[in-house]
């Protein structure tokens, strides 16, 4: 048992990651959340009183705030989720960006080392390594050359770490993972968004031709790839987790639009995002051969087990949807 501080445990990821923790393992878990607009604490109603289980609200790119809480909850392991993640509002603004993926990583670091942290798990994800052409797919080994403000943030954050490593012989271990889909996902990105306006009738806008491809991972073998990094990764390694599941964007939402019985004529064609990278896709072969991971969902179940998750939550994501969330999507959508 390993007293564990998680960071950006309120968001999509991070509140599967602490459940599956909490109901799976026997670790105590300090959940460090500054619950921007995506951290939201519903998400883990239903274990917030495990005994095993502490909240602290906290900004990571706040270092005295940090020196606190690391001295307070000396923490034996960081499994690092917190992050802007959107990559559309990094083109709005990359401002919080790199000040939260970039100089919050560094805080985390920092405070890591100087509290004798034995291990940091730096979760991050396939953008870093830019866009495929027609065939091939991201190793360890694949040049990082991120083309979105968001995927630049992260890959400064990936390399920060890596200096950690080197320079300070700190043990860190990095994922990089494909596109999570699964329950407690912010309707912002691709699959909520498109499964919550179909079931309210509004228009589902596709980016550019649609063609662009995503290797899609059922959230809760993400978890499991960043459990099993954490408990066998090699220090100083990388490890690639994938899907298999390589689909356009519109053979997706013409899925979720069958799966929730609505016409493909609520499909809109929007100006495309600029920068789009046009396909990702994941070789996972060292996470399988050396951490014996392998991915349990099929896309197909996968997808219709979240888009039965957001009928039974309704009332999560309209909430969810109510507020600053209308600003956005009016910025975001509105002239396109
Ligand atoms: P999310 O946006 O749902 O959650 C991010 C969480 O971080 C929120 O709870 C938010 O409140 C918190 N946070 C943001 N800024 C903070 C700050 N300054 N201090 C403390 N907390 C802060 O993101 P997600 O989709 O769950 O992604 C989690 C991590 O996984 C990110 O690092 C992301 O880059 C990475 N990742 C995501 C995907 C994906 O498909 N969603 C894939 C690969 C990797
Ligand atoms: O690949 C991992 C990354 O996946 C993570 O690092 C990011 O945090 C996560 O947000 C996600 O990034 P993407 O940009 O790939 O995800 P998003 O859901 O925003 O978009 C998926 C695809 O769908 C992409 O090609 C853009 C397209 N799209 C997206 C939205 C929101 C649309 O066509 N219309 C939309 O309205």
């Amino acid at each position: 048992m390993s007293k564990i501080l998680v960071t950006g445990g309120a968001g999509f990821i991070g509140s599967n990651f602490v459940r599956m923790l909490l109901l799976g393992s026997d670790h105590e878990i300090v959940n460090l959340d500054a619950l921007t607009y995506a951290g939201n604490l519903e998400n883990l109603a239903d274990v917030q009183d495990n005994s095993r289980y502490t909240f602290v609200r906290g900004d990571i790119a706040d270092a005295a705030g940090m020196q606190q809480v690391f001295a307070q909850h000396r923490p034996e392991l960081v499994v690092h989720f917190a992050a802007e993640s959107h990559v559309d509002r990094s083109v709005l603004d990359a401002t919080a960006f790199v000040r939260t993926n970039v100089i919050g990583t560094q805080v985390l670091l920092d405070q890591s080392r100087a509290h004798g942290v034995q291990r940091f798990v730096h979760v991050s994800t396939d953008e870093v390594y830019g866009s495929l052409g027609a065939w091939g797919y991201f190793t360890e080994d694949t040049p990082i050359q991120p083309n979105s403000p968001y995927s630049s943030s992260k890959a400064g954050s990936d390399l920060m770490v890596r200096a950690a490593v080197h320079t300070h012989g700190m043990d860190c271990v990095i994922t990089r993972c494909s596109n999570n889909y699964g329950p407690y996902q912010f309707p912002e990105k691709l699959i909520p968004l498109m499964i919550a306006n179909a079931l309210e009738d509004k228009q589902l806008p596709v980016y550019g031709d649609g063609k662009n491809v995503r290797d899609w991972i059922h959230v809760a073998d993400h978890c499991e790839g960043i459990k099993v990094a954490m408990e066998r990764g090699a220090a100083g390694e990388v490890y690639n987790f994938g899907g298999d599941a390589e689909r356009e964007n519109l053979f997706v939402v013409k899925e979720i639009l069958r799966l929730v019985g609505k016409g493909e004529d609520l499909i809109r064609y929007v100006t495309d995002r600029p920068g789009h990278d046009r396909r990702y896709a994941m070789d996972s072969s060292k996470a399988r051969a050396t951490l014996g991971w392998t991915p349990r969902h099929t896309f197909e179940s996968g997808l219709r087990a979240t888009v039965d998750w957001y009928l039974q939550n309704k009332a999560w994501w309209e909430r969810v949807r109510s507020g600053a969330y209308q600003a956005y999507y009016e910025q975001q959508y509105g002239g396109r």
